[in-house]
């Protein structure tokens, strides 16, 4: 008899996550023989001893979510080829012995544009990334995959150069002071820092020197708008948040582990807007 199948996803800390919503909603809507996706804490200082133990209570898959990714990346034994272009893993399968790392950031951004964004502000437009963290890398090589020019903008310029350098993706780095002067060049504008989360406020754009015509994108969906995003609404430039790349780079792992690509239903998706 085989057992049902337990997946869950791990960060530190990952009390925040609401990605049990959309799995768990997965789960029943599609008949899926397993257990409740959980949320585990796992500290990145005991990384492997931790994930091994979850191996060892017969997990098969594991969402990573902050600041583990990297560390997911090391742990994997078999990696995707866009794990290995982004040097970060969101989604481990466990199976035959083996572990496989994935990256569904990339493929969860690419889908949660519309098809009209992708052609009006990215396909050979001027594209502008705010940050270099982990989250900054599978935003580069989803812009890259759509043929926009890609523009890095980072507080701490070396860690932008560090991206660029390793991503291999044509791209250009913009200084933090310059950016006023460019600004007004980009069509698609996207928050990947962590400015807007809690209290604090994104202030890196000038949004009255932002085109009209440009796209505004902030990866946080917690608040749903963000003072960036309501600085590009102030001056009726569109704009959307991170819920449903968040919904997409889910679906995408639950599709690996499962054999399933769910439905993005309004079901779910007015259950997260109630959040
Ligand atoms: P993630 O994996 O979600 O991208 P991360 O790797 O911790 O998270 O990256 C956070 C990003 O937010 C970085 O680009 C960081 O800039 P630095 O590289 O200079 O640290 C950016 N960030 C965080 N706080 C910031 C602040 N107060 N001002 C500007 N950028 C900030």
């Amino acid at each position: 008899m085989t057992q049902s199948k337990k997946t869950g996803v791990i960060g530190f800390p990952v009390d925040h996550s609401i990605s049990p919503i959309i799995h768990n909603h997965w789960i029943k809507e599609n008949n899926i023989d397993a257990v409740n996706y959980e949320k585990i804490n796992i500290d990145p200082e005991h990384f492997e001893k931790e994930v091994c133990a979850l191996i060892e209570s017969g997990i098969s898959g594991l969402n990573v979510t902050v600041p583990l990714k990297e560390l997911a990346f090391s742990f994997a034994k078999e990696l995707t080829d866009v794990s290995k272009q982004t040097g970060a893993v969101n989604t481990l399968t466990f199976k035959k012995g083996t572990v496989c790392g994935d990256n569904t950031d990339v493929i969860g951004f690419q889908r949660s544009l519309d098809q009209k964004v992708v052609d009006h502000n990215i396909h050979n437009k001027n594209c502008l990334v705010l940050g270099a963290g982990g989250a900054a890398r599978a935003v580069v090589c989803a812009i890259h995959n759509l043929g926009g020019r890609v523009y890095i903008c980072n507080r701490t310029l070396e860690k932008a150069e560090q991206i660029q350098r390793f991503l291999q993706t044509e791209s250009e780095v913009v200084d933090q002071k310059d950016l006023g002067d460019v600004v007004g060049e980009m069509q698609f504008i996207v928050n990947t820092t962590s400015l807007g989360l809690g209290n604090t406020n994104n202030t890196m754009i000038n949004f009255t020197k932002v085109d009209q015509g440009a796209f505004v994108y902030d990866l946080i969906y917690n608040p749903k708008l963000t003072n960036f995003l309501s600085d590009a609404q102030k001056r009726n430039i569109q704009y959307q948040n991170g819920i449903k790349m968040l919904v997409e780079q889910a679906a995408e792992s639950f599709n690996i582990w499962h054999n399933v690509l769910p439905k993005n239903s309004d079901l779910l998706m007015n259950k997260l807007e109630g959040l």
